[in-house]
C-alpha cells in the first residue's frame, strides 16, 4: 500500500485501529516525545503525506491518554471542510487555527482580507490547509458565494462555525440607532445568511455541524447591552430552533457556543462615552477568557462523537461574576 492509498483507505473516517496501537504502546512503553512516535509512524505507513494526520493522532493521545475505543469513536475532521466567520481576529481567528490543526480543512470569512492571508499562511506553514473568501455576512450574495467556494474547494460543508459579531453597547437613553441597525445586520442576519446558504448543502449530504457563536449575554442582560443581548438572545433561540428540527431527523447538529467576556477587539466598536467608563472602571479585577478557551470548547462540541450533540455551552471567566 502506498502513502496515498494508506492516507485514503485508513484515515478517511476513523483512524487506522493498528496506527493508533502502535503509536499509544511505543508511547506507553518507551516514554518517547509525541515527534519521535509520529516519524516512526510515518515512515512505517509510507512517508511524510500523512505526517499530518499521524500526528494528530498521536498528539490526541498523548494530550489526552484516551482508550482506543474513544479515539476511534470521536468525530475525525481530517476530511472535513469547515468554514469559519469572522476568523480575521478574536474567537474566530483562534478557531480556525485549533480547527486547522485537528485536520479541518478551514474556510477563512471576514472582511479584513489581509488578516485572512496572513492566518491562511501560518496555518499552511503548520501542515494544515486553508483558503480565504472574503465575505460580508451582512450580504446574502456573499455568504452563498462563501458556500459555494467552499464546495468547489473541498466538495463539501461538515461544519459552519458562525462566529462573526460586532457588539457596539450602548445605553437605550442614547439612541445609537445606526449602531443597533448594525448589530441586527450582523449578528441575527448575517448568522441566518449562513444558516439559510449552508443547510440545503448539509440536507443533501445528509450531514452537517452548525456552531453559532452566541454569549452569555443570550441568557442574560446588563446595562448598554439591550440590543446586543437581544441579538444574543436571537442566536441562543435559534440554534435551540434549529437543533430541534435538524438533529433527528437530517442528522446535522447545532451547537450554541455561549462565551462570558473574552480578550479580543470585540469591544472596539463601542462609541458610547459612558459605556466605555462604565466597562473601564468594572472589569479591573477580572481574569477574562483567551479566544483559545472558546476555540477549545467549539472543538470539543465538532468532534465529539457522532451520537453527541452538545447543544450549548456557557464558558466564563472563573471570577465574571455575571
Ligand atoms: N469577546 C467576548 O467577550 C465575547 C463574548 C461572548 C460572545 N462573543 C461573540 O464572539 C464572536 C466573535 O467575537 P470576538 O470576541 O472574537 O471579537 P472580534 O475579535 O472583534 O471578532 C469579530 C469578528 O467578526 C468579524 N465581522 C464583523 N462584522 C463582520 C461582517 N459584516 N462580515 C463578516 N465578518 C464580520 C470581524 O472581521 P472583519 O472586521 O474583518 O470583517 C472579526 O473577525 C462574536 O459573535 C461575539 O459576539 C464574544
Amino acid at each position: 500500500m502506498d502513502a496515498e492509498e494508506a492516507g485514503s483507505t485508513s484515515f478517511s473516517h476513523a483512524p487506522d485501529a493498528r496506527v493508533i496501537r502502535a503509536a499509544r504502546q511505543r508511547r506507553l512503553s518507551s516514554n518517547l516525545h509525541p515527534d519521535n512516535v509520529l516519524a516512526t509512524a510515518a515512515v512505517a505507513l509510507g512517508g511524510p503525506r500523512i505526517l499530518t494526520k499521524v500526528r494528530r493522532f498521536v498528539y490526541r493521545i498523548d494530550r489526552h491518554d484516551l482508550s482506543l475505543t474513544t479515539v476511534t469513536h470521536m468525530t475525525d475532521l481530517s476530511n472535513a471542510a469547515a468554514i469559519i466567520t469572522g476568523a480575521s481576529s478574536g474567537i474566530g481567528e483562534a478557531t480556525a487555527r485549533r480547527l486547522a490543526d485537528e485536520g479541518a480543512s478551514v474556510v477563512l470569512a471576514a472582511r479584513r482580507e489581509e488578516r485572512l492571508t496572513d492566518l491562511k499562511a501560518e496555518i499552511e506553514e503548520n501542515g494544515g490547509t486553508a483558503i480565504v473568501v472574503p465575505t460580508d455576512v451582512t450580504d446574502r450574495d456573499q455568504v452563498q458565494t462563501l458556500i459555494d467556494e467552499t464546495l468547489d474547494a473541498f466538495g463539501s460543508v461538515d461544519v459552519l462555525v458562525n462566529n462573526a459579531g460586532i457588539m457596539p453597547l450602548s445605553l437605550m437613553k442614547n439612541t445609537h440607532e445606526d449602531e443597533w441597525e448594525q448589530m441586527v445586520d450582523v449578528n441575527i442576519k448575517g448568522v441566518l445568511h449562513g444558516v439559510g446558504a449552508a443547510l440545503p448543502v448539509m440536507m443533501e449530504q445528509g450531514h452537517g455541524h452548525v456552531v453559532n457563536v452566541s454569549s452569555v449575554a443570550g441568557r442574560r442582560l446588563f446595562p448598554g447591552g439591550a440590543v446586543y443581548c437581544g441579538t444574543k438572545h436571537f442566536v441562543t433561540a435559534l440554534s435551540e430552533g434549529m437543533r430541534n428540527e435538524l438533529a433527528p431527523d437530517h442528522n446535522i447538529r447545532v451547537t450554541s457556543i455561549e462565551p462570558g467576556a473574552v480578550d479580543t477587539e470585540l469591544t472596539h466598536t463601542i462609541t458610547d462615552g459612558e459605556i466605555v467608563e462604565m466597562l473601564e472602571s468594572g472589569h479591573d479585577d477580572m481574569t477574562p477568557l483567551e479566544s483559545e478557551d472558546i476555540a477549545e470548547a467549539i472543538c470539543y462540541a465538532v468532534t465529539a462523537p457522532e451520537r453527541v450533540d452538545v447543544e450549548e455551552l456557557l464558558v466564563m471567566p472563573t471570577d465574571q461574576k455575571e
